[in-house]
């Protein structure tokens, strides 16, 4: 048993298998269906259901919020149908699309960033050049080990890679990557993927915003617009628990002595003692530093929790959706939480 799925602007329709997504069943069948995470987590996939029935596996409201779920709005990354559909991907102009690449690298450098952050760097010896749009992530293979989301932490070069990857306690890739990843170790990445990149044509102001490792795309995209002659505010917000989880601070120091549109403002969470820096949360942070943020644009990545409080301190304060745009980083335990396994 099988349904027919209509993908508008797409000549052929799609044929969908009984249990099947229709975002499993465009890709199989060559439609560069926007996508992400494929696991209901990140919104990348979100469509309006024109027609027909489906029933929505489990997903985060972060991915899909109720008010848009009523508005007729789905995930193709969720959404089993249940009859003959027709669907229509949500239409941006500024969204970026590349083809999806497979690439073999080598790592050139290992930098230890923080006790538990390493700045990895990586040529690209075959499968490129890799262009992306600064913000978008890549599913990165080290070689014999599950494969992981890591986003670009530089705008795009062609030939070289740079991530920053935060060790998690316990995972099966990262105390790899923290304990014996070396020079010259050959890796496989994938992608790009995502939709939380910069807005190139945007004009108004920018909020960046980082937790941890989140600094990695926020950093590219920062770098982005100011390397493309940003000239409005870009206000950066660098959420860590305390003075030993800040990275690249001299760097930023550096970008804005020389664009004086750019401030960046470290966040501890959990200060060691007596500090002369901001403290606490970085939603309250943003909240108290901004009450109108007409016409803004706010790009956030980092733990799911710190990306989805700021983003609903962000919404409570009137920003519309379509100006947030986030990745928050999911890992294994919070994907098996979503599909109640945990
Ligand atoms: C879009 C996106 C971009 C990302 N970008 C970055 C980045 O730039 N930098 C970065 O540092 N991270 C990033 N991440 C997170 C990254 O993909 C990994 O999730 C993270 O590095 C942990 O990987 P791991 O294999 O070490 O841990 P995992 O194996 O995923 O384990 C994580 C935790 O979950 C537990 N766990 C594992 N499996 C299960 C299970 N089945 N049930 C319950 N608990 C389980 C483990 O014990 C561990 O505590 C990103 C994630 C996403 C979704
Ligand atoms: S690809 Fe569907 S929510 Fe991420």
């Amino acid at each position: 048993m099988s349904y027919s799925v209509t993908i508008q602007g797409w000549d052929q329709a799609v044929t969908v298998e009984m249990g099947q997504t229709i975002l499993e069943a465009a890709i199989a069948q060559g439609v560069p269906y926007p996508h992400g995470c494929r696991s209901g987590n990140c919104g990348a996939c979100k469509s309006d259901l024109i027609a027909g029935e489906v029933e929505l596996a489990a997903y985060s409201e972060f991915a899909l919020l109720a008010e848009e779920k009523s508005a007729g709005q789905i995930l193709a990354c969720r959404a089993v149908p249940w009859s003959d559909c027709e669907v229509a991907l949500i239409q941006e102009v500024d969204r970026k699309v590349f083809a999806s690449r497979v690439l073999d690298c080598a790592v050139t450098g290992i930098e230890q960033a923080t006790h538990d952050i390493r700045i990895v760097r990586m040529a690209v010896e075959t499968g490129g050049p890799f262009d992306y749009a600064p913000g978008q992530y890549a599913q990165v293979t080290f070689p014999g080990l599950p494969t992981r989301d890591y986003s670009m932490a530089t705008p795009a070069t062609g030939d070289t890679l740079e991530f920053h990857i935060r060790l998690v306690p316990g995972g099966a890739v990262t105390p790899y990557v923290q304990n014996e990843l070396a020079v010259g170790s050959k890796v496989r990445v994938e992608g790009p993927l995502g939709t939380a990149h910069l807005r190139e044509a945007h004009r108004g102001p920018v909020l960046a915003v980082a937790g941890g490792s989140g600094l990695a795309p926020v950093k590219a995209i920062v770098e982005a617009a100011l390397a493309g002659g940003a000239t409005q505010p870009i206000h950066l917000y660098f959420g860590v628990r305390g003075e030993r989880d800040l990275y690249m601070e001299a760097h930023f120091a550096a970008l804005s002595a020389q664009h004086p549109n750019l401030t960046f403002t470290p966040v501890l969470s959990e200060p060691d003692g007596a500090t002369g820096r901001r403290t606490g949360y970085l939603a309250d942070a943003v909240a108290a530093d901004f009450s109108d943020m007409d016409g803004f644009k706010a790009y956030l990545a980092g733990p799911p929790i710190a990306v989805e409080t700021t983003v609903e301190q962000l919404r409570a304060g009137g920003m519309r959706r379509r100006d947030i745009h986030a990745d928050a980083f999911y890992t294994e335990a919070d994907k098996a939480k979503l599909e109640g396994v945990a």
